[in-house]
């Protein structure tokens, strides 16, 4: 036989083929998998980029539960036409305490990584009550419920702990002052707001909705809207990445 027929004996045997088969993939999978083994992190440590706070955390879940990453992206791709128009490319790290991710895969509406501070906080509320009282062609629904929902203060300190099993960094006093820091993230008159802000770098404090009370999920919503895109300084990172 010669060695151009050899491949034959695969084709004339489904056991020998199968074994080849699963000699080429486990072959495939150890040249993917093994590198991972020795690298410390395949994200790289970037300043600034903290985990969410309880109230921005609620609001993350309302995000996730109203089902907003199915028309908004928060992926911005290195590509000169998507960088001019949101703002710098998306980094790993900016989405590395979200379990799961929001980098979507569809854009109805505007990419949202770079949306923190682009607006006031009373746009917004108007904006998620009827979007259409501001873009009169807009096709995104209105939510006008969120602003009659509280949010859970006792429910968030759970969802904290889960997410510190799969290794987001929330410490004990984090965990333990959950309830206390959402409320007082949504006052600005609250007695705890000095302590919150040490637990939390460059949080803002502000009443979101603009109503007194109990922290609405709207509050929550605006509150991790505005927070998208701010917490690193761009200036910096590039200078130090060595990129203009
Ligand atoms: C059916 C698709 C759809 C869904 C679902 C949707 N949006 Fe939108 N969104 C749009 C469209 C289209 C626009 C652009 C027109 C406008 O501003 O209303 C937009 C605009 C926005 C903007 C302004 C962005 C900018 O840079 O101007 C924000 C903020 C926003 N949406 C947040 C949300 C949030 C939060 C949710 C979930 C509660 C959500 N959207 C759900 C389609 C959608």
């Amino acid at each position: 036989m010669s060695f151009w027929t050899r491949h034959q004996v695969f084709e004339k045997n489904s056991i020998i083929l199968v074994v080849g088969i699963l000699l080429v993939v486990a072959i495939g999978g150890l040249v993917e998998i093994t590198p991972l083994f020795y690298l410390k992190s395949t994200i790289e440590k970037v300043d600034g980029v903290r985990p969410y706070t309880p109230l921005e955390l609620a609001g993350r879940n309302v995000y996730v539960r109203e089902g907003c990453y199915l028309c908004h992206s928060q992926m911005i791709r290195p590509l000169r036409d998507e960088v001019e128009r949101y703002g710098h490319f998306s980094l790993a790290a900016e989405s590395m305490f979200d379990h799961p991710f929001q980098w979507g895969s569809k854009r109805t509406g505007p990419d949202l990584a770079r949306v923190g501070a682009k607006y006031s906080d009373d746009w917004h509320v108007t904006h998620l009550t009827n979007p259409r009282a501001i873009v009169p062609q807009s096709v995104m629904p209105g939510y006008p419920f969120l602003g009659k929902n509280e949010v859970d203060p006792d429910a968030i300190a759970d969802h904290m702990r889960t997410l510190r099993t799969v290794g987001v960094p929330y410490t004990d006093d984090q965990i333990a002052n959950a309830g206390a820091d959402m409320k007082a993230q949504a006052d600005p008159d609250s007695a705890g707001g000095d302590a919150f802000t040490k637990r939390y770098a460059k949080a803002a404090v502000r009443n979101f909705d603009g109503k007194p009370g109990t922290p609405t999920e709207m509050d929550a919503l605006i509150a991790y809207l505005q927070m998208l895109g701010t917490l690193v300084d761009f200036k910096i990172y590039n200078e130090k990445a060595n990129l203009r």
